[in-house]
């Protein structure tokens, strides 16, 4: 079991957290999130839904937090609950975040006691969706989903996997840890505002490939996992992204803009359109320095008892050079990555000052390391010659400590 660091054990106050749970199956993993929660310095309250109740019931709730619980607004009406326990919260998360409650908070609808907790709270807000893909994917909860972004709730993308019944797919509720960690996340930023609000950001993802025929290509190992986490952390910031992604196999993400492409020129293409009206540029994506100098537009054949014919290539333009050196405003904010097998740091620098970008992630790769996999660690080199090492851990830390470190270099 995970040792979970205490909030009191270094010496912060003890915040106060509201745990919603509405009414989906997924509920009783809320338990295992309300148990890292205030086993590591949290007061939580619960508000279940009356739905959620139908899976998990109140002595739960009430004995795993040590507060009681209600779920409407006419108990201990003295107490205003329906008003207090929103404003007094510093976090309030909702986890399984069902179709109907993400509607209703959309719409600021207000009939029971977390509805009404929702509005009346000033505090960061996330939301863990839990449903079956269909309602996840449908028109009326994308749209809901990117207004709760755009109002700077958090909402973190639902897993993929085993749904209720025999279905499988998106929509799952991601795993308490998960939840857990983007909950200390945006603890750790405070009640500020959604620092992208209002900001175009571009971010490009996965690898490219290069094709030598019809059916076959060069290209590299990059899941794309990085980019992506950086268009839902962006997205959950506040800011409207764009994700030109090459090849990912990955779902695209509620409420961001997805260019797909396949070789680097298109990539290329994709990107400097996108990044005309900018703030920010993210090259995250791996582009292959080159590329086949002709296309064979028929299988290419063994023929028997001849060597093969050797592959010429051609460079391709450097995209992250290119729009470090073009930037259509001095305030944009260029960021590049860097993989890395050997003399990891000096390379990231020589590389932060050939490219010209004002951010340079660098992460050591290998066999096992970075790609593929969900976890990195990283350090991250700035013009100004500040370094930031980012230990190992989950892609969307790593991506919220990118934004951080964009947030004050954007004009
Ligand atoms: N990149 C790019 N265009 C290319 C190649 C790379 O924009 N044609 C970007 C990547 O998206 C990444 C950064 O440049 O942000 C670093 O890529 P990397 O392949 O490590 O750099 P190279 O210049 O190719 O250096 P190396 O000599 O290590 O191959």
């Amino acid at each position: 079991m995970a040792v979970v660091e205490s909030a009191e054990s270094v010496g912060s106050v003890k915040p106060k957290v509201v745990l919603g749970v509405s009414g989906g199956i997924a509920a009783y993993k809320a338990c295992e999130l309300l148990r890292r929660l205030t086993e590591s310095g949290h007061d939580v309250r619960v508000v279940p839904t009356a739905s959620a109740l139908q899976f998990v019931g109140a002595p739960t709730w009430s004995a795993l937090s040590g507060h009681p619980v209600s779920t409407e607004v006419w108990s201990d009406v003295h107490e205003v609950p329906h008003v207090r326990i929103g404003q007094g919260a510093d976090l309030v998360v909702v986890a399984p975040a069902t179709a109907d409650l993400l509607a209703k908070a959309a719409h600021g609808l207000a009939d029971d006691l977390l509805t009404n907790t929702l509005l009346t709270a000033r505090c960061p807000v996330v939301f863990a969706p839990a449903m079956h893909t269909e309602m996840w994917e449908h028109p009326a909860t994308r749209e809901n989903v990117a207004t709760l972004r755009r109002r700077g709730a958090v909402v973190i993308e639902p897993a993929v996997g085993r749904l209720t019944g025999v279905d499988t797919g998106k929509g799952r509720l991601p795993e308490p840890a998960e939840i857990f960690e983007a909950c200390r996340r945006v603890l750790a930023r405070g009640t500020a505002a959604p620092d992208l609000v209002g900001r175009h950001v571009v971010i490009s993802a996965g690898g490219t490939r290069e094709p030598l025929d019809p059916v076959r290509f060069l290209g590299n190992r990059s899941s794309g996992r990085q980019g992506y986490a950086l268009a839902r952390t962006a997205a959950a910031r506040g800011a409207r992204v764009t994700l030109v992604a090459a090849n990912a196999a990955l779902p695209d993400p509620a409420g961001v803009d997805v260019v797909h492409v396949d070789t680097a020129l298109k990539l290329r293409e994709a990107v400097l359109k996108a990044a005309a009206d900018a703030d920010a540029v993210v090259m995250a994506a791996a582009v292959a320095d080159f590329r086949p100098a002709a296309y064979a537009s028929g299988k290419i054949k063994k023929k028997d008892g001849r060597d093969p014919e050797p592959v010429a290539l051609v460079r391709n333009p450097d995209v992250l050079a290119e729009l470090s050196a073009d930037r259509p405003r001095a305030d944009q904010v260029i960021v590049g990555f860097a993989a890395e097998t050997d003399d990891v740091l000096a390379n990231g620098r020589e590389k932060l000052r050939r490219k010209g970008c004002d951010l340079l992630v660098v992460n050591e790769v290998g066999e096992r390391k970075t790609f593929g996999a969900t976890e990195s660690e990283a350090v991250v080199l700035a013009a100004d010659g500040t370094e930031t090492p980012v230990p190992y851990g989950p892609k969307e830390a790593l991506a919220d400590t990118v934004w951080d470190l964009v947030v004050p270099r954007l004009g």
